[in-house]
């Protein structure tokens, strides 16, 4: 529920930059016994709006807020030596294609935000959905099958495999392009070089139960870069 709290984001430089305001709980929300939650969730679906306005802050559907947490750095007072910057998604973001405001691509219009890839919209019999009867996935899929497996969250671990494999992970590979570039044939399987589009396959650890019988977890297309002015091989 954290983030639905969140009231306004007084700047972007991350690591929890947001100001924080719940909602005012609707009649014992915070009731033990049964009888009293149960009229809690009556009074939600009687009166389904106010609860989606409390959880459907427009604020929630922008990137931005993504950027309060998944922007880090560390501090002087912290690390005692000086700024540093850490994991930065939301630059990641920034820079990628998707974002569509860098400038090789500033002037085409569909942006792809953080909860489009990352929350998706799943059916739900929740009293916040949608005409559709749809809310956004809370399962926030990333690149990690290890805590799944490990916390034998059988949901989670198939939710993460399904997003990997789900086409949204584009590896370009660039001809080096300053003159001092060192290339080495080794690192590159040599079918891959010149290759229009290839699928690879990553394989990953097994996992060890027998709810996934095959290994492979994630795969990605590999384009060529765009042609470049220069495209000597150094
Ligand atoms: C209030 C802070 C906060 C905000 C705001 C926030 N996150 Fe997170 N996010 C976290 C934390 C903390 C974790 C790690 C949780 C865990 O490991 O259980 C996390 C985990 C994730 C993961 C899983 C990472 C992995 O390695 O598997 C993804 C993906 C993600 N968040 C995406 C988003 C997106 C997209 C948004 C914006 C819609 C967002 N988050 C907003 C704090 C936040
Ligand atoms: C086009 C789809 C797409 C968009 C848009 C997108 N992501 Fe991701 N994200 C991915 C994929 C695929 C991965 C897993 C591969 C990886 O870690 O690079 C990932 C990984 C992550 C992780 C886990 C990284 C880690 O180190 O474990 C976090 C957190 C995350 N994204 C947050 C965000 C945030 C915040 C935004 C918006 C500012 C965003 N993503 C936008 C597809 C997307």
């Amino acid at each position: 529920m954290g983030c639905h709290g969140i009231e306004s984001l007084p700047h972007l430089k991350g690591v929890a930059s947001y100001s924080f305001k719940p909602a005012e709980d609707y009649l014992f929300a915070q009731a033990e016994n049964p009888l009293l939650a149960g009229v809690h969730d009556l009074l939600i679906r009687v009166d389904p709006d106010q609860h989606r306005r409390d959880m459907g802050r427009p604020l929630l559907g922008d990137p931005k807020i993504c950027a309060a947490c998944h922007t880090q750095f560390m501090d002087k007072d912290m690390n005692n030596w000086g700024w540093l910057k850490m994991q930065d998604d939301y630059a990641a973001w920034l820079e990628g294609p998707f974002s569509h405001q860098n400038e090789e691509n500033f002037s085409n219009a569909t942006v792809v935000r953080c909860q489009d890839c990352h929350m998706p919209l799943v059916a739900a019999s929740d009293p916040s959905a949608n005409t559709q009867g749809e809310v956004r996935s809370h399962h926030f899929p990333g690149a990690n099958t290890f805590l799944p497996l490990l916390r034998n969250d059988t949901a989670q671990l198939e939710e993460t495999i399904r997003f990997l494999q789900s086409n949204r992970m584009r590896v370009s590979i660039e001809q080096p392009n300053r003159k001092n570039a060192l290339q080495n044939l080794q690192a590159l399987d040599e079918h891959l070089r010149d290759s229009e589009e290839t699928l690879i396959t990553i394989i990953w650890a097994k996992p060890p139960r027998s709810t996934l019988s095959s290994a492979t977890m994630a795969s990605a297309t590999i384009f060529p870069a765009a042609p470049r002015t220069s495209t000597k091989r150094g």
